[in-house]
């Protein structure tokens, strides 16, 4: 692999808290050297011109459904890994609610050795909790984790037995592998198709309401107390999930949490507006719990943005609301409506930064090397985008087999130009040249 120079871009890694423009050199897929005024040394280069645009570490989304095995029509390995390196990923972790479902050693062993056959990027994937996803009896965690699952969960679905999360929650300890709980207390959700409130009264849609999520939540928070277990709450939702989340850590509990791209900047009159296509579990819900969700992401109460990305076909959405699944293709769209809170003041891109890349890097641990991070000597996954770059939304052009989206035809604002994985470019804008050049002053 010839060594590739990123050069003169706008260096932003929160975990090294640089944020200055300079250069990167990658050399045999790890960062050799990084900053400005430097003479490369007298070797032929590849050259990629970053001038005007932002460098930054990989992006690593924590939640991800890639439906191998057994939904390929929705999404594969090769199609998924391929969309989130267009979206500025390079680590994703993938969920386990797939036909089999990853509760054996085999399924997670077959989900590496698929990823490594025809992924673009990093797959790490997510064991289940329970054995079939039912609920009802432990998955054998151990022999997960020693196949290699990164985190615990039955996403898609609660665990409703409380005594089943808290015996995860007591192997988390030892493991030191999270369990992530969708929090769903189906008791008041079930039936439900959207947010509970006004715009589900105007259409008359059965609600999802607030409550439905904050009762896991508060359940989960005193099982991690009593247990002293690792805990992470999936797609935060509602204000009352953060206060909850915030007293938790203030109390000390080992908690951390993710929120989606969807929840942060849509609220639930998009279901009036787009229909299936905004229908997603947990539910779009209000301007007040999008206040409260950015609120938390700034002051750490919400660890990390993972995008959920939940692939269906065309035509499972294209019909009645009540049919319809739940889910949001979201790899492709995630930087560009993230960006709008930069845009309009209520995030600064060094945060934007960090929930993507040295958090959930955190909350993976550094079992494959050091993620998040552009430090010397760690594998060289880069992200290169445009901040300012305005581009409509064509779910045509998506490389993931998912078009299910509700900002299609939309313009948003910052774009993903390079994605560099382990030293190699996986994904690039067709604006993005890379030239070969000798010796230069960086
Ligand atoms: O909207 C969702 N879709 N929420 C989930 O929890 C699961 C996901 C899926 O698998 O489609």
């Amino acid at each position: 692999m010839k060594p590739l120079l990123i050069r003169s871009g706008h260096i932003i890694d929160p975990g090294q808290k640089i944020d200055e423009v300079g250069s990167l050199l990658i050399t045999e897929g790890k960062i050799a050297w990084l900053g400005k005024g430097k003479e490369a040394p007298s070797i032929d280069y590849d050259i990629l011109n970053a001038e005007g645009l932002v460098v930054s570490p990989g992006f690593i989304d924590l939640h991800c459904h890639l439906r191998q095995p057994g939904f390929e029509g929705k999404e594969t390995i090769a199609t998924g890994s391929r969309a989130a390196a267009k979206g500025g990923f390079t680590t994703i972790c993938c969920m386990p609610n797939t036909n089999p479902p990853l509760d054996t050693g085999d399924t997670i062993e077959y989900v590496k050795r698929e990823a490594a056959k025809d992924a673009v990027i990093r797959v790490l994937p997510v064991g289940c909790i329970s054995k079939g996803r039912k609920g009802q009896e432990l998955a054998p965690l151990s022999e997960l984790a020693l196949a290699g699952a990164v985190g615990f969960s039955d996403d898609g679905d609660p665990v409703m037995d409380s005594e089943l999360v808290r015996r995860a929650l007591e192997y988390s300890r030892s493991s030191g592998l999270p369990v992530i709980d969708h929090c769903e207390d189906t008791t008041l959700a079930d039936g439900g198709l959207m947010n509970e409130g006004r715009v589900s009264a105007q259409l008359g849609l059965r609600g999802i309401p607030a409550a439905a999520e904050e009762n896991m939540v508060a359940r989960h928070l005193a099982l991690a107390r009593s247990t002293g277990g690792r805990l992470h709450i999936a797609h935060v939702s509602t204000e009352g999930s953060v206060n909850l989340i915030r007293q938790a850590k203030a109390e000390g509990i080992r908690v951390t949490a993710e929120v989606t791209p969807h929840h942060l900047t849509l609220t639930e009159e998009k279901v009036a507006q787009c229909g299936t296509s905004a229908k997603v579990n947990p539910p779009l819900r209000t301007e007040k719990d999008i206040r409260s969700l950015i609120k938390g992401l700034k002051d750490n109460v919400i660890d990390v943005i993972a995008t959920d990305h939940a692939p269906h076909t065309e035509a499972e959405k294209q019909t009645e609301f009540a049919l319809a699944p739940f889910g949001i293709s979201g790899f492709e769209t995630a930087l560009g409506s993230l960006m709008a809170l930069v845009h309009n003041g209520e995030l600064t891109l060094i945060t934007l930064i960090s929930k993507l890349t040295c958090q959930p890097a955190g909350i993976i641990g550094d079992k494959y090397g050091r993620l998040g991070t552009l430090a010397v000597g760690a594998p060289a996954d880069v992200t290169i985008f445009d901040p300012d770059k305005d581009w409509l939304v064509d779910t045509a052009t998506f490389l993931s087999k998912g078009k299910n989206t509700p900002l299609a035809g939309s313009t948003l604002k910052g774009r993903v130009m390079a994605t560099i994985s382990r030293g190699k470019p996986v994904y690039k804008d067709d604006s993005i040249k890379i030239e070969t050049k000798q010796k230069i002053n960086v």
